[in-house]
């Protein structure tokens, strides 16, 4: 970690810059981690939160309930499509060990012993936690920790830059699907697939081939193995639809969001179950069957009040149609993109961007320099005026959902100003 001597300090925020201590902005590019929704300060979040204040800030949801989570608990139900009940926590990582937890006791209290193991997919993502980090293992980030790693059953996903020898993309989604029917009937050992909705984000920007995601959905049903999806990066707008499983034609047992869910003012998260899901848990006290699952500030509601203005505005200011629009504006610097000769692909869907940098384009090497690239892009776009993060050797770009056409022009303009900046130090 030595060569992050020191670090800007953040002072304020506003709109879609941020602005450090010496009074310098950088537009954020990450949207403060893929959880911004309508800038910083907005002023509606901010009295929301102010007015929750004033009546309760905190009080458990262990034999109690407030006002905030019910209301929400009954908007996230009616959003989404088959889903019941919701489980509430207080980041992501926790909402997908619940959803892990639930899935796996799911079997037990229907008194099925066999359906023990998770199935995932590589390169997935789901969090920092053990649970999370063992069915969503990403070797550069786990690596250390493999050892103390529950084991998943792992299957490809298809990405259209790197299509394995021999194959076409097309036939290659056929391979990887499959696999997974293959494994299915071999052994009715999976109790649940887990995987991302839509786009695997931290493993790449890899947006799922269309009916990629629906045709699991479907195998899942077909062989009696769960569905259990996260959206906690990919749904709320992200990939341009409220509920990502909804456009993909896929439902789920279980599914988690989080991050967008507060606008990315507070920390929630949640875990939605269906009927059969929730069920499996009802019973008498000395019947077991419920969950053992609680953090300090699951069911927060001053988090709740957050996420429920947040969620009225998204409808007052219909903000799913206005991202379809905003969306349409990366597309106008494709060609401008490409034009840098070192970036091999450009990974796009709704309010997502990925640009795979390659030291050799015919070849598709990744770059690799001596310096973390992180370092480097993060120092070139201070320099232009954006924060960005690299993911490996892709650049990403996650801006607030509620960007004007405006500001994301802008912001194209900074990421390849960075992007031919850090050229000659990549390289
Ligand atoms: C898809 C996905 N799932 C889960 C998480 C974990 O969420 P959190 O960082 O709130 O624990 C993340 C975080 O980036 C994510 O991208």
């Amino acid at each position: 970690m030595k060569e992050w001597e020191s670090f800007d300090r953040i002072s304020k925020g506003k709109g879609v810059w941020l602005i450090d201590s010496k009074g310098d902005k950088m537009m954020d590019a990450v949207a403060s981690m893929w959880c911004n929704v309508w800038g910083h300060s907005n002023p509606q979040i901010v009295k929301a939160i102010a007015k929750q204040s004033k009546k309760i800030q905190h009080s458990s949801l262990f034999n109690l309930t407030n006002e905030p989570v019910e209301k929400l608990a009954d908007t996230l139900v009616k959003m989404s499509p088959k889903m019941h009940k919701v489980f509430y926590s207080d980041n992501g990582s926790s909402a997908m060990e619940i959803a892990i937890k639930m899935a796996l006791q799911y079997w037990k209290n229907i008194g099925d012993k066999k359906k023990t193991e998770i199935a995932t997919l590589e390169n997935g993502y789901h969090g920092d936690t053990f649970g999370a980090m063992s069915v969503g293992y990403v070797p550069e980030f786990f690596g250390k920790f493999k050892k103390q790693l529950f084991t998943t059953v792992q299957f490809p996903v298809p990405n259209e830059y790197r299509v394995p020898k021999g194959h076409t993309f097309s036939d290659y989604q056929e391979h990887c699907l499959e696999k997974i029917e293959s494994r299915f009937s071999k052994n009715d050992n999976i109790a649940a697939f887990v995987m991302e909705s839509g786009a695997q984000m931290a493993g790449g920007v890899m947006i799922y081939p269309k009916g990629f995601q629906s045709k699991i959905s479907r195998l899942c049903k077909k062989h009696d193995v769960l569905f259990v999806l996260d959206e906690i990066a990919t749904g709320f707008g992200r990939l341009g639809s409220m509920v990502q499983y909804d456009e993909q034609k896929s439902i789920p047992d279980i599914v988690a969001y989080g991050k967008m869910l507060t606008g990315g003012y507070l920390t929630m998260a949640a875990t939605l179950a269906n009927k059969k899901i929730y069920d499996s848990f009802l019973g008498e006290f000395n019947d077991w069957v419920h969950l053992f699952h609680g953090h300090t500030y699951t069911g927060n509601p001053m988090a709740a009040a957050v996420a429920n203005e947040n969620l009225a505005m998204y409808k007052k200011n219909n903000l799913i149609r206005k991202i379809g629009k905003t969306a349409s504006v990366f597309e106008e610097f494709y060609d401008e993109i490409y034009k840098i000769d070192v970036v091999g692909n450009i990974r796009h869907k709704g309010m997502l961007m990925g640009i795979e940098l390659v030291k050799d384009r015919k070849r598709k090497i990744p770059i690799h320099p001596k310096k973390s690239i992180n370092k480097i892009f993060f120092e070139e776009g201070k320099r232009h005026g954006i924060y960005l993060r690299t993911l490996g050797n892709i650049v990403m770009l996650v801006p607030p959902l509620a960007i004007t056409d405006r500001e994301l022009r802008l912001m194209l303009h900074k990421t390849i100003k960075t992007i031919k900046s850090a050229r000659s130090e990549i390289i």
